[in-house]
């Protein structure tokens, strides 16, 4: 029964999914039952991938693993509660602990029984993120160490 089970909910926009992703990914199906992957279907933001294509990515990375993935908008604390889930966030160097840190008050503010678990980037990731990804790609960089290949495939 998923009562029993240690859910966590793994959210961002994934605009494309990367490699440091995948490994905070990886180690957190290492201390939980199941990792639903969330991705952030913002209207308001105007991202490179549609929210369906970013979740479609990410479950053909993700095959064979016991990762759930789905797409979300509104709060995530509405989301969370849902799903009785505990929420997992990567942090890389001290730029993301502010944003974080305030992110994770405020959600406790709105369900103080919600919990955030960091997982603290690898050092082969600290430089990566989507944003840099996108960068890269549209300079015709090569990026086929960073992200998986069913993004891979697509960036190119
Ligand atoms: O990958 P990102 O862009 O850093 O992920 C940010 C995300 C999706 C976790 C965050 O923006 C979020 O939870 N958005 C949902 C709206 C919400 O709950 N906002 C209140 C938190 S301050």
């Amino acid at each position: 029964m998923d009562e029993n089970k240690k859910i966590a909910v793994f959210p961002g926009s994934f605009d494309p999914i990367t490699n440091g992703h995948m490994d905070i990914l990886k180690r957190a199906l290492a201390l939980f039952d199941k990792v639903i992957v969330a991705v952030l279907n913002n209207e308001n933001k105007t991202p490179q991938f549609s929210a369906e294509v970013r979740v479609q990515m990410i479950k053909e990375s993700t095959q064979g693993l016991r990762v759930e993935v789905e797409s979300f908008s509104g709060l995530l604390t509405n989301y969370v509660k849902e799903k009785n889930a505990v929420v997992i966030r990567s942090l890389r160097a001290t730029s993301d602990f502010e944003n974080e840190f305030q992110m994770s008050v405020m959600n406790n503010h709105l369900s103080p029984q919600m919990e955030t678990v960091f997982l603290m980037t690898r050092k082969e990731y600290l430089f990566l993120s989507s944003s840099a990804v996108k960068e890269v790609a549209k300079f015709g960089g090569n990026v086929k160490d960073m992200v998986p290949e069913p993004v891979l495939k697509r960036l190119v």
